[in-house]
């Protein structure tokens, strides 16, 4: 009779063992063969080709306190820098794969310590697109030189006011002169070299909404490739100034056909990727964008805390350097899940909320290429980018 007992309930205990395994094996990531977007380190070598887009803050410090800028850099804020020993693995595993790395997406880059150390790790694996984005107050003669030979590809600076009046006001710490004669010196020093090519950009914001054309007649002569206005916060203006900021916009984009410089408005509110190319007489102007998000597919953003995220809309991290390496966050299951679900054509639920309705960086990246490669012949001063597994041309 016990021993009845006991058998019933080692069966019933096996039975639940099985049904957790079964249901683990449902949901983990399929090591075995693979999922949707799955991928080891060197993944390059052996034919997935350079697919990411890593965007990497590896500082939390900022030198201005700008107005519009939601990233907290409170006064005494603990410094955080990411490690060189968590840097060289991510180097390791993400740079042969990498298409385009960002070393900046939310603090100020040239704040790192040994930044250009850093730079040099990604130059040594060949990643044909290397960007900054910078408020350029530290682009110094001195620091200049040292980006010329750092290998970067890009630089865009953050400009946000045409005039020393609203550009001091928005970017708090800020001087226009400074600016000014810093970019002055980046151009004499790259000379005629094509790169690093130069982007303007600026928040397009009620406080510059009038200045808007004159980002063009001012930051004209430092030659950029393009200039790019964002909305603040992506979002479009009120109601009752919509109509003179689409005005504004489109006085822009007729200063920058006249002065051969890329216009682009983000996110495409008033003026699409289509309108810019047909109003530079462009005649191919089809663009086949991918079906659905393709963040989850060939996205990274690291913090300096460590955490991963795999969507530029996401909140919540897909794991933590500390605890996990890269490899594993990418293959882990919460990525698999969301890959998944795209792959099935159902956007999992957190993309529901996204503020980049289904567009993320990587198809942005994708239409920003698309662009370039179609106005390269039309517009004299455009370089075309380089083409990914590319060579560099310095
Ligand atoms: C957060 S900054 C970090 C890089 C660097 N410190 C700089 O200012 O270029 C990156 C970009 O985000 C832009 N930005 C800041 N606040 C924004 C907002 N509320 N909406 C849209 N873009 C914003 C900045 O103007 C800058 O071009
Ligand atoms: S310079 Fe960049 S990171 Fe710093 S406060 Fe301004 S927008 Fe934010």
């Amino acid at each position: 009779m016990l021993r009845d007992g006991a058998e019933a309930l080692l069966r019933k205990f096996l039975l639940l063992v099985h049904r957790t395994r079964s249901l683990q094996r449902m949901f983990a990531p399929r090591h075995s063969r693979p999922g949707p977007g799955e991928w080891q380190p060197g993944m390059s070598e052996n034919g997935a080709g350079r697919f990411l887009e890593v965007y990497l803050d590896l500082t939390n410090q900022c030198n201005l306190r700008c107005v519009m800028c939601q990233t907290p850099h409170a006064p005494g804020m603990p410094t955080q820098q990411l490690g060189w020993d968590v840097y060289e693995s991510l180097a390791q595993a993400l740079f042969p794969s990498t298409a385009n790395a960002v070393l900046s997406c939310l603090h100020e880059p040239l704040m790192v310590r040994g930044f250009f150390d850093f730079l040099k790790r990604v130059e040594d694996f060949g990643v044909p697109q290397i960007t900054i984005t910078t408020n350029a107050l530290f682009m110094r003669p001195k620091m200049c030189h040292k980006i010329m030979e750092s290998g970067l590809t890009d630089i865009h600076v953050s400009v946000d006011g045409a005039s020393a009046e609203v550009y001091e006001s928005i970017r708090l710490g800020a001087k226009m002169s400074t600016l000014l004669s810093n970019l002055a010196a980046f151009c004499e020093i790259r000379g005629e070299q094509a790169l690093p090519r130069l982007q303007i950009q600026a928040v397009v914001m009620p406080e510059n909404y009038h200045e808007i054309p004159l980002f063009v007649k001012n930051f004209a002569r430092f030659r950029p490739r393009r200039i790019l206005f964002i909305h603040k916060d992506l979002k479009p203006p009120e109601a009752s100034q919509r109509a003179f900021v689409e005005r504004q916009l489109n006085k822009a984009l007729q200063a920058c056909i006249a002065e051969g410089i890329i216009f682009e408005e983000y996110p495409g509110l008033f003026v699409s990727a289509r309108q810019v190319l047909s109003a530079f007489g462009a005649t191919d102007a089809e663009e086949q964008p991918e079906a659905g998000c393709t963040d989850p597919f060939r996205f990274i953003r690291i913090q300096p805390d460590g955490d991963v995220f795999f969507c530029s809309g996401a909140r919540t991290p897909a794991g933590n350097l500390f605890r996990e390496n890269i490899t594993e966050i990418w293959n882990g299951s919460r990525a698999y899940r969301m890959r998944h679900a795209w792959q099935l054509g159902r956007p999992p639920p957190e993309c529901a909320t996204c503020s980049l309705p289904l567009k993320g960086t990587t198809r942005l990246m994708q239409l920003r290429r698309h662009v370039d490669e179609t106005l390269a012949p039309i517009v004299g001063r455009v370089q075309p980018l380089v083409g990914q597994d590319q060579p560099r041309a310095h």
